[in-house]
C-alpha cells in the first residue's frame, strides 16, 4: 500500500483511508467465502451509507433474527477496513457488510450471484458537498483548504474512495455480474417507504405493512439523529471527530457551488458518464 499523503493510501488504483487496512488484507478479500445469506451494501463515501445501513439492519432485525451488537458498525462492519474485527467466518447469518470498494476489490464469489448487494449512489453534487464539509470536520481526513481546492481533489479522484465517476461506471458496467440493487438518495429522501418497500423486495423478505411502516419511523433524519446505536456518534473523538448526520437533504450544494463549478461537473458528468442515461434529482 502506498502512503500518498498523511491521510491517504493507494492500492491498486483505489485511495483508503490511511492506517486502516493493508494490501495483503484487500487482496486476502478476494478469495473471501460468501453465504447466500450475505449482504453488501456499497456506496462511494458521503451517499448515504450510513442511512441504508440503518435500513438493511432494521429490515433484517424485523424480518428474522439478527445477533445484537453493540452498534450499526458492530452489525454491519465495513469489509476493506478490518482493524481489530472477528474472524467473519464465525459469524452466525445473515452477516452483512457495508463497503466502498470497486468491483476489482471485492469477493470473487459475489459474482456467484447469490449473495446480494445493494449499491447506493447520491447526484454528484450533494455528494461534493457533504465530502467537503465531513472533510472540513473529520480528525482523520485531510481538512480542505477550500472548497474550490476540495472540489478540485474531487473531481480529480484525490479523495477516499478515488473517484466518484469511476465508482459510478465501475459498478453500472458490471451490474450484470452481480445479484444487485441500485437505488440513489434522493429517491430514498422523496419515498423511503418505496425505497424500504424495494429493499424488501429485492432481499426477500416478506415484511407487513406495520413492519415495513416501523423500518421507515426507525431510519428518518430525525430519528437516526436521536439513535446512538445508528449515528455513529459512538466512534471515540479521538478516532473520527465528525457528523455523519448533517443536513440530510436534497441540494444543500445550491448554498455552495458557484454558476462555473456546477458548469463543471455537469460538463464532466455528461462527458464520463453520459452513455448510461443515469437521472439525477438535484432539488
Ligand atoms: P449531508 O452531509 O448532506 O447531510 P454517508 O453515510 O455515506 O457518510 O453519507 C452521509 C450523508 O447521508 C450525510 O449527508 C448525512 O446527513 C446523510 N444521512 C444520514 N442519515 C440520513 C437519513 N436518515 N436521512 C437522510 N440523510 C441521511
Amino acid at each position: 500500500m502506498e502512503q500518498i499523503t498523511e491521510y491517504l493510501s493507494r492500492y491498486k488504483n483505489f485511495n483508503f483511508a490511511a492506517g486502516l487496512t493493508t494490501s495483503e488484507y484487500i487482496d486476502s478479500l478476494q478469495s473471501f467465502e460468501i453465504r447466500d445469506s450475505d449482504i453488501f451494501l456499497v456506496t462511494y463515501p458521503k451517499s448515504g451509507t450510513i442511512w441504508t445501513q440503518q435500513i438493511l439492519i432494521s429490515i433484517c432485525e424485523l424480518g428474522g433474527v439478527l445477533n445484537d451488537y453493540p452498534n450499526n458498525m458492530e452489525q454491519m462492519p465495513w469489509l476493506e477496513y478490518r482493524e481489530d474485527r472477528p474472524d467473519y467466518s464465525l459469524r452466525p447469518s445473515p452477516r452483512l457488510f457495508a463497503s466502498h470498494l470497486t468491483p476489482a476489490l471485492m469477493p470473487l464469489g459475489l459474482k456467484d450471484k447469490r449473495a446480494k448487494i445493494v449499491y447506493v449512489m447520491r447526484n454528484p453534487k450533494d455528494n461534493i458537498v457533504s465530502y467537503y464539509h465531513f472533510s472540513s470536520a473529520c480528525s482523520v481526513l485531510e481538512t480542505p483548504k477550500s472548497f474550490e481546492n476540495f472540489l478540485e481533489q474531487y473531481l480529480t479522484g484525490n479523495v477516499g474512495g478515488s473517484s466518484w465517476f469511476d465508482h459510478i461506471r465501475e459498478w453500472h458496467s458490471m451490474r450484470d455480474q452481480y445479484n444487485i440493487l441500485f437505488l440513489t438518495y434522493e429517491d430514498m429522501i422523496l419515498d423511503l417507504k418505496g425505497a424500504v418497500t424495494k429493499i424488501c423486495r429485492f432481499l426477500g423478505k416478506n415484511l407487513s405493512e406495520a413492519a415495513i411502516d416501523q423500518v421507515v419511523k426507525k431510519s428518518t433524519f430525525t430519528t437516526m439523529k436521536k439513535d446512538a446505536k445508528a449515528n455513529y456518534e459512538f466512534i471515540p473523538k479521538d478516532k473520527i471527530s465528525g457528523n455523519f448526520m448533517r443536513k440530510g437533504q436534497i441540494g444543500d450544494w445550491k448554498n455552495i457551488f458557484t454558476a462555473t463549478q456546477s458548469q463543471r461537473v455537469d460538463h464532466l458528468l455528461q462527458e464520463k458518464l453520459g452513455d448510461l442515461s443515469l437521472k439525477f434529482i438535484w432539488e
